[in-house]
């Protein structure tokens, strides 16, 4: 970016003074930023309640908006109402220095590696929550997914404590601290009101808990393998621990971040299989084929399940549950001929770049194939950004599908859905600050028939493979074979170790989170598994550089 020089970007019509176009903000956020990037294009802006907010969509836009550093564009102010949840000094409220090394923190447990251990969890909880459901019956799908997700949630992260001994004063402190989310905690996050003082009291008592776990388990000979051991263990970079509000701070960070946006996903997924019967018969065609009707939901089994992936893919590109992302301009930036200044905000905005014709095409269709292998249309990163992008993208994404695929795998194989009311009623709630389907959302379930299932094993007698699975290309021989080397982006490597599990000659991931690259050389005998970590790498941050004739 270059400092100062341009034109200020264009301004939407319209607006009131000082309130600018708030009214029509609050009355559907969704839709009035799709109408003012659709008239402004990929910079436009316009005022809300005196804020200059510049809104940037597209791939380049968006590129600007992922790309510059924290210096350049604050996290911290668009964050700044979590501060009494998250606590005194914690991410949005630490120096960025800081901020960023306690996020990193958070990676061990997110990272697909530490699926191995989470997945026999999340599938406990997906059976012990439908354990009750019987032959049939009705759900509210919305809240049934929020229960869901808050179980496997403080079970991985939180640990069996919070999960099994303090499951009810857990559900009354998080409910308490998620009633302190709202929008007056922007200016007057202390202000005496009964929301705010149940909010202190929550957050008070979860850190007295925390501290008394900590204790226990310091004499706990085996450690158990949850976020909350992680924090326990980590150090900053000069050594020292966190201490109990820290690890309660970012305990409850990651359960935010990743609560209701996980629940809604789920809910959609339902949803939009629901609303198309062919691509929910391919989705259960592929899980029967995989797994039949007793195999094992497991790390393993779950790795390759191109349909449902595709399937989650495109519910997040038509419904992300984030629908902006907010950062304050601390320097004056540079795109194209405009400069936006210092002390404006600027907003990208997943759902409405997800529907440009020119990066997505017939975009408003519901099209999973769209990211089979030919058509991929997933792979600029800087325009397909359910998770954000660059630095600061969701480092919850592999825990967040890992998860959402265990839930379908189960559900799908074991009831059959049908919506209650009529499809067209089924739409996103715009007015939630994390987006999820319109309430109620009903749905009901019937035990599906035994015999309309696959058999287990196949007529092969091994477990099926789905087609249309990704595979890697093998080389032909050759007398004189090219160099092979393997290189990382830096910027987009946020160290989930996905590459470390398929070619760990290659790739160590360190505790500080950082990928090291052990060798630059692929031989013709390991580039399958290089290939195979290139490919699910979640943030494509691995290219194979093929070299000479
Ligand atoms: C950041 C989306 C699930 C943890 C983000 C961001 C997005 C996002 C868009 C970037 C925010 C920004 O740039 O301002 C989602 C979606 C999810 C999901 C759509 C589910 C479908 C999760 C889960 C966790 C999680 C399950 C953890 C358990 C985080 C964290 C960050 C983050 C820690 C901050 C990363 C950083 O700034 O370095 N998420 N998220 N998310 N998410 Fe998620």
């Amino acid at each position: 970016s270059v400092q100062g020089g341009g034109a200020a970007p264009p301004a939407a019509k319209g607006g009131f003074p000082w309130f600018g176009h708030m009214l029509s903000f609050a009355s559907n956020p969704f839709k009035f930023v799709e109408k003012v990037a659709r008239q402004g294009g990929e910079i436009t802006s316009f005022k809300l309640l005196g804020q200059r907010i510049v809104l940037l969509t597209g791939d380049e836009a968006s590129e600007l908006f992922y790309r510059s550093s924290d210096e350049q564009l604050d996290q911290s102010a668009a964050y700044k109402l979590m501060t009494p949840i998250f606590g005194q000094g914690l991410v949005f409220d630490a120096p960025i220095a800081r901020k960023n090394e306690q996020l990193r923190m958070l990676m061990p447990s997110l990272r697909v590696e530490a699926m191995r251990d989470h997945s026999h969890k999340i599938v406990g909880e997906v059976e012990h929550i439908i354990a009750d459901w019987g032959d049939s019956g009705e759900i509210g799908l919305v809240a049934f997914m929020k229960q869901l997700t808050i179980n496997t949630a403080s079970h991985c992260l939180l640990g069996r404590e919070f999960r099994y001994e303090l499951s009810e004063e857990f559900a009354s402190i998080y409910h308490d601290l998620e009633q302190g989310v709202h929008p007056l905690a922007y200016h007057f996050p202390h202000l005496p009101i009964p929301k705010f003082r149940k909010r202190d009291r929550a957050r008070k008592r979860l850190q007295e808990l925390v501290g008394a776990i900590v204790r226990k388990r310091a004499n706990q000979a085996e450690k158990p393998s949850d976020m909350f051991q992680t924090l326990i263990d980590m150090r900053y970079d000069d050594g020292t621990k966190l201490d109990e509000n820290e690890i309660t701070g970012l305990l409850v960070g990651a359960i935010f971040a990743g609560h209701h946006t996980s629940s809604g996903t789920a809910a959609w997924v339902l949803l939009e299989l629901l609303k198309h019967p062919h691509i929910l018969k391919r989705t259960r065609d592929e899980l029967d084929g995989l797994l039949g009707r007793k195999g094992e939901v497991s790390f393993h089994s779950m790795r390759d399940m191109p349909m449902l992936e595709n399937v989650v893919k495109e519910v997040l590109r038509l419904h992300p549950p984030l629908i902006i992302l907010m950062r304050k301009v601390a320097e004056d930036l540079r795109f194209k001929n405009y400069t936006i200044k210092a002390g404006e905000m600027v907003w990208a905005c997943p759902p409405v770049t997800h529907r440009l014709s020119h990066l997505f095409s017939n975009p408003y269709a519901f099209d999973p194939d769209r990211f089979a292998p030919e058509r991929r249309e997933d792979k600029n990163l800087m325009a397909y950004q359910p998770f954000g992008g660059g630095k600061h993208k969701c480092s919850g994404n592999a825990f967040a599908l890992f998860q959402i695929k265990a839930i379908f795998a189960v559900l799908l194989r074991r009831y059959e859905f049908e919506l209650v009311d009529a499809p067209e009623t089924y739409v996103d709630n715009y007015a939630d600050m994390i987006v999820q389907p319109k309430e109620p959302c009903r749905v009901r379930y019937r035990r599906r028939d035994p015999a309309g299932i696959a058999s287990d094993y196949g007529a092969s007698g091994a477990p099926a493979k789905a087609s249309g699975c990704p595979a890697p290309a093998h080389q032909p021989a050759a007398v004189q074979m090219p160099a092979i080397t393997v290189m990382v982006d830096r910027q987009l490597c946020q160290g989930h170790a996905v590459c470390t599990g398929e070619s760990p000659a290659h790739f160590q991931v360190g505790d500080d989170g950082i990928l090291k690259l052990l060798k630059e050389e692929v031989s013709e005998a390991e580039l399958e598994k290089v290939q195979l970590a290139a490919l699910h790498c979640p943030n494509a941050a691995l290219r194979i550089v093929r070299h000479g004739p």
